[in-house]
């Protein structure tokens, strides 16, 4: 057990309390952080005169001989610390000597661990968008291969109108943009640097914050020293993100796995995306769309976790905070390991795009443009749905669709229909006339298209 602390104590620690209160097991992540903030904080020490330049580079020298070491594996970070904070600061000291002691002014573990903390989300925001970005690419390039594939688009996950491959693709690609959208939004509230913030209330060094803000890449530091240590909102919004973009995933998934059933087939993952069983020699199953749906759980738990954990703290930092981070690792990597995955299963599915378009035309998805044509020809709209609704019903008792009905058929419940209603419900007009803006017309698709190349190129 090493530990910065024990002068005022009379008993060593109980063994069970150590570990119990230890972070090094998971803190341990975000060492890089916790260097690159130390180095931050001692050049800015040096310039302000509270370190020599000697002491200054010293320290720098040994943090980076750790950094090095570590990355390397020639140096094992280990539970005889307390946590990352500990670690660093003690294998300094080994390393250089009293320097090493010097690297602690001005500074308290809890400006040091928001800061690290912050860090580390920053870092793993930018990561996260990136891996939305690329799923929101092979989405763009599904939706510009399909405006013409033509589908059943559902509501109540029953039959409604036809719509096409690339508009149903379309409305992914909307909550994905929105999803960076949220993660751009964190990222510009929450770049605000603690450090200097001290344990709570600042402290009597004449630290220059603005400058170690600006080491850092923060646009500047924080305003208020006790919400500095004891802010986790970021990663309330960060995880409240992350729950979004998994729901979305999720619904993906969902609709992946019907469309890859035997009932819908629509389309066909790939091999290497899917798994057999181990006794039915015929199975090809979509475990990773339902893992990725099942994970999703563990995301939203990291959210309801933290912000149960946070609702009853008085100010400022409590080691209650602690709570904060191995939660919101394990969401990091999952929602980054189901992005990626995602994205190399959507990329490489096959669209079955026959039976997408027999399933269109075989479930009366064109019995309101059928409507539609009433009313052109001077029929009151809820005259026309009555109307229709009969033809339907008769269609149902015969077992065939719309278009195989004769025009007698059609004639004996309303003379307004004449030749052109074949033409006015095929599958083609249907898609073709939805040309207002967001509509599924092939015209108005590529101009969405051709918005959201431009959007993904910035
Ligand atoms: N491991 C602690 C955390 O994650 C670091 C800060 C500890 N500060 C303290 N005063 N005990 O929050």
């Amino acid at each position: 057990m090493a530990q910065l602390w024990g002068g005022r104590f009379t008993k060593e620690t109980d063994k069970l309390v150590y570990n119990f209160n230890a972070s090094i097991s998971f803190d341990q992540k975000f060492y890089e952080q916790d260097i690159r903030g130390s180095k931050a904080h001692v050049t800015m020490l040096a310039k302000q005169g509270i370190l020599t330049e000697k002491e200054r580079d010293e320290i720098i020298k040994g943090l980076e001989g750790i950094l090095k070491d570590v990355r390397e594996g020639t140096l094992e970070i280990t539970s005889e610390y307390e946590d990352i904070h500990s670690f660093v600061e003690a294998s300094l000291i080994d390393r250089i000597g009293d320097a090493g002691k010097k690297l602690h002014t001005g500074r308290s573990r809890n400006d040091q661990v928001a800061l690290d903390m912050k860090l580390y989300v920053r870092d793993e925001l930018d990561g996260i968008d990136e891996e939305v970005k690329k799923l929101l690419l092979a989405l763009h390039k599904i939706m510009e291969e399909h405006v013409h594939t033509y589908m059943p688009g559902f509501t109540h996950l029953q039959k409604a109108q036809p719509v096409t491959l690339s508009h149903h693709i379309g409305a992914y690609f909307e909550m994905f943009r929105r999803d960076r959208g949220r993660l751009c939004d964190i990222r510009k509230r929450m770049n605000t640097c603690p450090l200097g913030a001290g344990a709570l209330a600042g402290t009597t060094y004449p630290l220059d914050r603005a400058y170690t803000a600006e080491i850092l890449g923060f646009d500047e530091p924080t305003r208020n020293s006790m919400d500095s240590v004891s802010d986790r909102d970021y990663v309330i919004e960060l995880l409240s993100a992350l729950s979004t973009i998994m729901m979305h995933l999720s619904r993906f998934s969902e609709e992946i796995i019907l469309w890859n059933s035997n009932e819908y087939r629509f389309v066909e993952i790939d091999d290497a995306y899917s798994t057999g069983s181990s006794i039915m020699p015929q199975k090809k199953n979509p475990d990773i769309a339902e893992l990725v749906r099942g994970k999703t759980g563990r995301v939203y738990g990291a959210l309801m976790s933290i912000l149960t954990t946070m609702k009853g703290i008085p100010l400022a930092y409590n080691k209650d905070m602690q709570e904060d981070k191995e939660l919101t690792f394990d969401a990091i990597d999952t929602v980054k390991g189901c992005l990626a995955l995602f994205t190399g299963m959507v990329s490489t599915m096959q669209f079955r795009t026959e039976n997408m378009e027999a399933s269109a035309k075989n479930g009366f998805t064109n019995a309101t443009d059928a409507a539609d044509y009433l009313v052109n020809h001077g029929v009151p709209f809820r005259d026309a749905h009555g109307i229709v609704g009969r033809l339907v019903l008769t269609c149902l008792e015969k077992g065939i669709s719309l278009d195989e009905l004769s025009l007698e058929e059609y004639k004996a419940i309303s003379p307004v229909f004449e030749e052109d209603i074949y033409e006015a419900i095929s599958m083609r007009t249907c898609v073709e006339k939805r040309i207002t803006w967001g509509a599924p017309g092939p015209e108005v698709m590529e101009q969405v298209i051709a918005e959201n190349k431009k959007y993904i190129e910035k």
